[in-house]
């Protein structure tokens, strides 16, 4: 029986930049949750390559065919900004069992702060466990091909942050 209540997740990360295996992640729980507000991480302390408006305009074009899919940037705690969407719930995805640590104390944390919000894990889909944003960028650095990791708006961006044109891959 439906309470009436629509239920928002909110997925954060930084998306430096977002790839295929955030966007499997992103239409499932689309299809599960009323509305998915992806949340881009300001994070300074990782020094993203991307700045944060490409990578919010990045995740902005490659999920432009999702209704219920908004995209924000925030550069507060996690539990203030979910406050602000009035919502409760965390979307993140698990790859491998050191995935699973840092989420783990990651949740603890966030209800520590915020007793109301709880944590849903996605298992990655298997073509997408081997995925990593920190690797692509390595191999894209090195002239290595990414394109079968990202979408191709965001393997033609990585590719010019690095000053590579797209074709020599
Ligand atoms: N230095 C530089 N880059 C780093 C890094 C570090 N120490 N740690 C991770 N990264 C990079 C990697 O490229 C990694 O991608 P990969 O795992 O696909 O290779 C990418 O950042 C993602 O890192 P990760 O820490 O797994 O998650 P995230 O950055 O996508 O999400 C947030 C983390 C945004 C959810 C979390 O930091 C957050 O909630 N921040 C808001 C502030 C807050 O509330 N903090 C308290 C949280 S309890």
């Amino acid at each position: 029986m439906s309470s009436g209540k629509i239920n928002i997740a909110v997925y954060p990360g930084t998306f430096d930049p977002i790839t295929n295996g955030h966007f499997d992640l992103i239409e499932r729980g689309a299809r599960m949750f009323d509305k998915v507000v992806i949340a881009v991480a300001a994070s300074p302390g990782k020094s993203p390559n991307l700045d944060l408006k490409t990578r919010m305009a990045l995740v902005k074009k490659v999920c432009a065919s999702l209704p219920n899919v908004d995209v924000i940037g925030f550069s507060t705690l996690l539990t203030t900004m979910m406050h602000e969407q009035g919502a409760t719930i965390i979307l993140r995805g698990l790859r491998a069992v050191s995935d699973f640590e840092y989420e783990f104390d990651m949740a603890f944390m966030n209800r520590r702060l915020e007793p109301e919000v709880d944590l849903v894990c996605f298992m990655t889909s298997q073509d997408y466990m081997f995925v990593s944003a920190s690797l692509l960028k390595e191999v894209a650095k090195l002239g290595g091909d990414i394109t079968e990791m990202v979408p191709p708006d965001v393997a033609q961006a990585v590719y010019k942050k690095f000053e590579l044109p797209v074709e020599e891959v």
